[in-house]
Order: C-alpha cells, then structure tokens, then sequence
C-alpha cells in the first residue's frame, strides 16, 4: 500500500543556524517542498540583511534539494510602513512572541494590545503580509492559550483583513475561535495531534516531548484531530520541530521543543490511515497552506509506503520523536 504526496510543506519549522542549521535544514529539504521559516534566532531576524543571509545559509546547507524557504520577520511594533513595504518581497509573514514565552523569545512584545501595535499591524494588513502569532499568556501553563484567546479576538476584530494564523494550537478554545472569526487560520503540529500533557509527565518526565504550548488534555486532543483529519480549510499542517541538542533536552532546566521534521510525514500518514482518513492527508500538509498563504511550492512528490521505517536514535546531536521506535510508513521515493 503507498499514498503519494503533492509538495508537502511545513508552515512552521526552525532551523536554527551553524552547526545545527546543516543538520537539520536537509532532513526537511529532502523531504518537504517548502517551509515558513521561524525567526527566532540569538538575535532574532528583524532586518532584510539579516534575514538574506540567514536564507543564503538554508540555501547553502541544503544543496540541491527542490525546497522553498518561506522567511519571516521577529514582530516589532515600531516597524516603519517604508521598511515593511521594502520587506514584502523577501518574507512571507511576521512572527509575533509574547516577550520570554518561549525559546529566544526575550525580545518579543510584552502587554499585546491592537493600539500599541497598530503601526506595525496597520501597515501588514494594507500591504497582505500576514501575522503568525504565539499564542499564550503569561499566566497558569495548562491555561496560557486559553486565556490568549480574548487577545486573538482583539487583534482578529481590530485589524479585519490582516490574515492572523495562531501557530500550533493545542486547545479546544482556539479551534472554536477559527470559526468565529473569518481572518483567523491556525497551524497544527504532529506532535499535538498525538500526545496529551499526560505523555509528556503522567510518567517518567519525556524531555523529549516537552514544548511550548505544552499539550494538553484529551478533549483538546480531539479538537485538533478534528480538524486536521477533516482537513479545515482554514488549518495547514505546521511541525513546529524545533531541534536542541541532547545536553540541552536531558537536562536541569530542559529547552522547549519536539524534534519532529525527519519522521513528521510518516507519522502524519499512519494518523490519518488509523482514522481512516488519507484522502484528506493532502489538503492538510499541502493543498490548505497553498490557498491561505497564496504560495506555488516547487513540485515534489513525496511518495510513502506501508512499510515499517525504524526511527533513528539521534540525528547529529538532536534526538527525534519517536526516537529507536518502529513507525508503520516510510518514504519509498521522492521525485
Ligand atoms: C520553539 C523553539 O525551540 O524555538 N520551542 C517550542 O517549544 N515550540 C519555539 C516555539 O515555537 O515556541
Ligand atoms: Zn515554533
């Protein structure tokens, strides 16, 4: 049995820089047809010079692979309407952080609100770049994306035709937000569609599995499979994998963060064939973002079999989800 994949993409991905960079930007490049590319880097990317080398860098690492690295911007208020209007040819969107939520994040926005933002969002929403937002508060970890909500709804009602994608939601609160408001989208990780916060520390701590936004309950679980099963035409799949070294996973003080690129589409296949849903596999890891975010990605078919794939234990110094176990579809072949 195979199912075959048309450019598959990944609407949210880091790839670090340097050493790591070379590690992993392959993994997604062979496999992937394009990625939104995160911005939070140590400093995080706020300037087309910046941003052109990082691209250069991706470009570099990942050799002849036929892959699109969609680049974004680190969300600053005080961005001038001029600079954005020069910016718009080299990203695809802007990524907003609360200020210290999550990984290189110390820079971001502290106290979100559309007035104090409205010279930056203003001139995105004239100008089509869209807003990806990290949605959390700084309140209660299980609460910080519900309580973000009231934000979402602020910023989706002030600013109505900026298109805003909450990235990788984990709760059943924000999937009803995507059908309240119409310029609201949202990406979903593997990893989300997966686990539960019990997965992660019902038992042995897994630092593996440890992230931000932190899973959640069952019922949020179901939300999002929902969702990505039924292939919501307002949801595109987003792995937020986010590689960190093994000292920096199996640590005191463990880095937030599921490494997910190089096992994400076999995963994603064994979900949807367990669900009995493969023929909206496409929709979600492709056809959905293509519409939203108005991209072509190079053409690329990623075609996987039902054939056991044996997880690798560690890429380089990153240990993957999944890590030494046996997933039920590989990829057969890539043209
Ligand atoms: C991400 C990282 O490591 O850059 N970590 C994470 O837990 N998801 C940042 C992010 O997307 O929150
Ligand atoms: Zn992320």
């Amino acid at each position: 049995m195979t199912i075959s994949l048309n450019s598959p993409l990944d609407m949210h991905l880091h790839l670090r820089d340097q050493e790591m960079l070379k590690v992993v930007a392959p993994l997604s490049a062979e496999i992937f047809a394009g990625a939104v590319i995160m911005p939070n880097l140590v400093p995080p990317i706020t300037t087309i010079e910046v941003l052109e080398s990082y691209r250069d860098r991706i470009v570099e690492s990942i050799g002849d692979s036929k892959f699109a690295p969609w680049m974004t911007l680190f969300f600053k208020s005080d961005y001038d309407r001029e600079f954005l209007e020069s910016a718009k040819e080299h990203i695809k969107a802007i990524k907003l952080y609360p200020a210290g939520i999550t990984t290189n994040s110390e820079g971001g926005v502290s106290g979100i609100d559309p007035k104090s933002l409205a010279q930056t969002l203003g001139a995105m929403s004239d100008l089509g770049i869209p807003l990806l937002v990290h949605g959390e508060s700084n309140g209660f970890v299980m609460d910080r994306e519900k309580e973000f909500g009231a934000v979402y709804a602020q910023l989706a009602e002030a600013f109505p035709d900026l298109k805003i994608v909450m990235e990788h939601i984990t709760t059943k609160e924000s999937a009803k937000l995507l059908e309240r408001y119409e310029n609201l989208y949202a990406t979903i990780t593997l990893h989300h569609l997966l686990i539960t916060l019990d997965d992660v520390a019902g038992g042995m701590l897994q630092p593996h599995l440890f992230c931000k936004p932190i899973a959640k309950r069952p019922e949020d679980r179901e939300a999002l499979l929902r969702l990505a099963l039924e292939a919501h035409p307002k949801v595109m799949f987003g792995s937020d994998s986010a590689p960190h070294p093994q000292s920096a996973k199996e640590s005191y003080g463990c880095a937030a963060g599921v490494f997910t690129a190089p096992i994400a589409l076999q995963a994603l296949t064994g979900l949807f064939e367990a669900h009995n849903a493969l023929d909206h596999i496409q929709a979600f890891v492709s056809d959905n973002a293509q519409s939203i975010y108005g991209v072509k990605p190079p053409q690329k078919i990623v075609t996987l079999e039902k054939k056991p794939f044996e997880v690798p234990d560690n890429y380089g110094e990153v240990v993957p989800m999944f890590a030494a176990d046996v997933l039920e579809w590989s990829i057969q072949s890539i043209d």
